[in-house]
């Protein structure tokens, strides 16, 4: 199997978890006789440092040769009196939207080993496996017109969508609910806005064709409660740009922490992998970062790029083992200090201890 990775890893705490979830994909590759090959390019808040803009024109050619996109985070306080169209955050839109996927995939999964880490009670988490797919590069986001109109003291945006983008990330979310436990929740806000009217009929419209899916709606204030009520309720969630953005950081709170959850953004030319969190200026640069929701990242990338379905797995597996064991970042620790609460570093250090286990019993196991 041979792939070839673009890391974007940009600014904040983007280096520090790329760094490990590039050295996952390296085990996986060495250990089984795959090449995949890594090559390097700024964007964000370092891309507008050294070339005045947040995608350089050579980084954008160079993703859109590659199989895969992997990026860290973008973003950082000093740009943040910057126009949107100047700041790190429209370098990654930019690239969203030239690499072309519309199906950003984000699960939220309660590990049984932090049902004691995440502020609410394991008996409400305990189980609960959430698959956000996320419109990508529709929206409030994307749409026109949009402006800020100083001396009229006026701002704009635009939310709107077409039938035919509505219909593509529906047939994708059918379709890996399909492979899941066959149940669909569409989110939208079709008491008050038309464009979640048209949301709501085109996904029923879809539905037809899946009918062993069950299908449901719910308002997305309304969903937002019900996440943290009843998380288990929950299957594939399906909502539209805004939205997914909010209700998966608000999931990453069954997890634990943000730092936990992983993204992988299909449909389009090149498939973009990112963490859902950001640059986390807070704790940037010293080693605190929890790199297991990049790690989790290059797990997507061995499942829809690599196509290694086990390999993505062995590396889930891993990440579960080292929080069986008790190992923990300062995030997930939640204010506990002591030897199993691990720098950056020592947390993928471990995962990879586990991982090369794994990936060795599995190859002795077919060699006999
Ligand atoms: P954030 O996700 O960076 O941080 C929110 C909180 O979560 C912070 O307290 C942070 O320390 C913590 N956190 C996040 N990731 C963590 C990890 N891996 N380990 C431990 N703790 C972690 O969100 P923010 O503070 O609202 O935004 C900071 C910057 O990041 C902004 O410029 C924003 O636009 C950008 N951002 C970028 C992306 C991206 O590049 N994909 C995503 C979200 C935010
Ligand atoms: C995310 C981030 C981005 C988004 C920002 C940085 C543009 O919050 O990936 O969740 O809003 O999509
Ligand atoms: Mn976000």
């Amino acid at each position: 199997m041979k792939l070839q990775i673009l890391v974007v890893a940009g600014d904040g705490i983007g280096p520090e978890v790329t760094g490990e979830a590039i050295k996952i994909l390296q085990t996986v590759a060495e250990l089984g006789g795959h090449e995949f090959t890594f090559r390097e390019a700024p964007i964000g808040g370092v891309a507008i440092k050294a070339h005045g803009t947040p995608l350089p024109p050579a980084t954008l050619d160079l993703a859109l040769e590659s199989d895969a996109v992997l990026l860290g985070a973008v973003g950082g306080n000093e740009f943040n009196s910057l126009p949107p169209d100047r700041r790190p955050e429209a370098g990654l839109l930019q690239l969203r939207q030239a690499l072309g996927g519309f199906a950003n995939l984000r699960p939220a999964f309660a590990y049984s080993a932090l049902t004691q880490n995440s502020p609410l009670r394991p008996e409400v988490i305990d189980g609960a496996d959430i698959l956000f797919v996320r419109e990508l590069l529709g929206g409030l986001y994307f749409g026109e017109p949009r402006a800020w109109d100083r001396e009229a003291g006026s701002a704009w945006n635009t939310m709107r969508y077409t039938r035919e983008e509505v219909i593509r990330v529906a047939r994708a979310a059918f379709e890996l609910a399909r492979s899941r436990r066959k149940k669909l929740t569409s989110v939208d806000k079709a008491n008050v806005l038309e464009v979640s009217q048209l949301w709501r009929a085109t996904v029923t419209e879809v539905a037809k064709d899946y009918p062993d899916v069950a299908l449901d709606h719910l308002y997305v204030d309304a969903c937002a409660m019900h996440i943290m009520n009843t998380p288990r309720n929950f299957d594939v969630v399906l909502t539209e740009n805004l939205f997914g953005d909010i209700l998966s950081d608000e999931a990453a709170v069954i997890t634990g922490s943000l730092g936990m959850l992983p993204s992988a953004t299909i449909g389009g030319q090149v498939n973009l992998y990112e963490p859902v969190h950001g640059s986390a200026p807070d704790i940037a640069g010293k080693g605190l970062a929890n790199p297991l929701g990049a790690i989790l990242t290059a797990a997507m990338v061995l499942r829809h790029s690599a196509h290694l379905e086990q390999d993505a797995q062995a590396v889930e597996a891993a990440v579960k083992a080292v929080l069986t064991e008790g190992y923990r970042t300062p995030d997930l620790a939640r204010g506990q200090s002591g030897p199993m609460v691990l720098s950056t570093k020592d947390m993928g250090a471990q995962v990879h201890r586990v991982l090369s286990e794994t990936i060795n019993r599995n190859q002795a196991l077919h060699a006999v």
